[in-house]
């Protein structure tokens, strides 16, 4: 069984902390499957694309994301102590997160990144990333950090547009 488990907001400590490398020894134990099964739940149910374990309050260095657009290049996927081996480019778009609800902002990225760690069995994994899922893989590492989107945004706003609520609700909801 996996459980939904509570998205922190901002304001909570652990989204400010800089999140611990995980031992891969860890990844065989039941109790981190159950942790990754759980942020698959609470991704999927809240509804958003990618979800940093930092936000259900567990400061550890991995995040899950699923575009689900019917690429499977853009997940499901577990990444474990995710690093960039590529950063690219630079685009600027408009960003949620679901430990800020309700806002959206204009944030400035990378337009392509190539992130390496480790998948849920501990096998080395590398992701290639551009446009939203590029976007999707900085804004999660940006968690494991202690950073939140409002720290990098321009013109953070109250969502209120039909197209900034679908941001919301969708491809922008992050996380
Ligand atoms: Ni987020």
């Amino acid at each position: 069984m996996a459980y939904v488990r509570t998205i922190l907001t901002d304001g909570h400590p652990t989204l400010r902390r800089v999140a611990k490398k995980v031992d891969p020894a860890h990844l065989r134990d039941p109790l981190f499957g159950q942790l990754i099964d759980d942020m698959f739940e609470t991704m999927y149910a809240a509804p958003g694309i990618g979800l940093a374990a930092p936000q259900i309050d567990v400061p550890k260095r991995l995040f899950t994301v699923d575009l689900q657009d019917g690429d499977e290049g853009h997940g499901p996927f577990t990444v474990v102590n995710p690093k960039f081996t590529l950063t690219e480019g630079e685009i600027e778009a408009t960003e949620g997160c679901l430990s800020v609800p309700g806002y959206v902002g204009e944030v400035t990225r990378y337009e392509r990144v190539v992130v390496v760690g480790l998948d849920r069995e501990g096998k080395k994994i590398r992701l290639e990333g551009e446009g939203l899922f590029a976007r999707c893989l900085q804004h999660e590492i940006d968690h494991l950090n202690g950073v939140l989107y409002v720290d990098k945004v321009k013109n953070l706003r109250k969502a209120e547009t039909q197209a900034e609520l679908d941001a919301v609700e969708e491809a922008a909801s992050l996380s």
